[in-house]
């Protein structure tokens, strides 16, 4: 079998120049940004910046405050529409005019603060928005059942045991809502699943499970983009790792490129670290702190 006939992930456990081969693999992108520009007023939020999302694939967008994830991701979601550069969804040149078009198009977006209501039950969260109905016109009511048997089986997909899926989503914790989101745009059938920096709030166990069902996300073929300041949640989980700087590209580059401890000194800003840590080591001590 020829590197090109390879899809998925077999590509990835190639050796040598099979690896440069990788990326014809791939084949067209479910999504790709080329060369995109947005401005708000006169601000550059970004420029010509590039990002490609595979069916299979985890595309990392790293990048400090201010960088321009939030804007890159929005644009992805339909919320906000680039001003230059070309976005691309199976190929075909797309402006989309609402988040409503995006998840049309099978892209699902799980935001930082995600839209839930804490007091519904989880199952009505689950569906909120796409809830089946049974029976017909005067008398169609909520399928409860249905809703309930789903929500509790599709977790049980993801492997999250849900004991009761009546217990308000208030009470699960960070990285468990996180992971219901997720789980709800796999079974709503999204080919893209963009998630702003899920983990941000997270400890560390609660990270590595959120970082298990993005995987699991990525195995049943979707294509994820992850945005996070986080570098080594990045590497556990990524294939590509785009860069951002005030709005610009500092680097995008395929896992077998770049190393850890290369990912993490590009974003720990390097030598603006070192320089920190000079100022520190030189600042005087305040007197009335002596
Ligand atoms: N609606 C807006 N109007 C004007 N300027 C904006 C708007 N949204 C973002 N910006 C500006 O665009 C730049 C990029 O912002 P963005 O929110 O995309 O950054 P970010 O990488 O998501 O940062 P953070 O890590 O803090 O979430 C910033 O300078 C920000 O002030
Ligand atoms: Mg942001």
């Amino acid at each position: 079998m020829t590197a090109e006939k390879t899809t998925g992930k077999d590509t990835e456990e190639q050796v040598g120049g099979a690896v440069q081969d990788a990326a014809a693999a791939e084949g067209t992108p479910l999504v790709e940004l080329s060369d995109v520009s947005k401005l708000y007023g006169n601000i550059r939020a970004l420029e010509g910046v590039s990002l490609p999302v595979h069916a299979g694939r985890i595309t990392c967008v790293l990048g400090d405050n201010g960088a321009g994830k939030s804007t890159l991701i929005k644009i992805i979601a339909g919320l906000h529409q680039h001003d230059s550069g070309s976005f691309r969804i199976n190929g075909e040149e797309t402006r989309l005019g609402s988040p409503r078009e995006a998840l049309d198009r099978g892209i699902a977006t799980v935001y930082q603060d995600l839209a839930v209501v804490p007091l519904m039950p989880v199952w009505r969260n689950f569906f909120l928005g796409s809830e089946p109905v049974k029976g017909r016109g005067p008398f169609s009511r909520l399928d409860v059942d249905r809703m309930r048997r789903t929500t509790h089986s599709e977790l049980l997909r993801m492997g999250i045991d849900l004991r009761d899926v009546d217990q308000p989503i208030g009470t699960l914790s960070g990285g468990e809502r996180q992971c219901v989101a997720i789980a709800r745009a796999v079974y709503f059938g999204a080919k893209v699943l963009v998630l702003d920096e899920p983990t941000a709030a997270l400890g560390v166990k609660q990270s590595g499970v959120v970082l298990k069902y993005v995987a699991a996300a990525r195995d049943a073929g979707l294509g994820v983009v992850l945005i996070t300041h986080n570098p080594h949640h990045a590497y556990l989980v990524g294939d590509r790792f785009v860069l951002l700087k005030r709005g610009a590209m500092a680097g995008s580059h395929r896992k077998e490129e770049l190393a850890l401890d290369e990912l993490t000194r590009q974003m720990s800003g390097g030598s603006e670290l070192e320089q920190l840590s000079h100022e520190l080591e030189r600042a005087p001590v305040p007197q009335h702190l002596e």
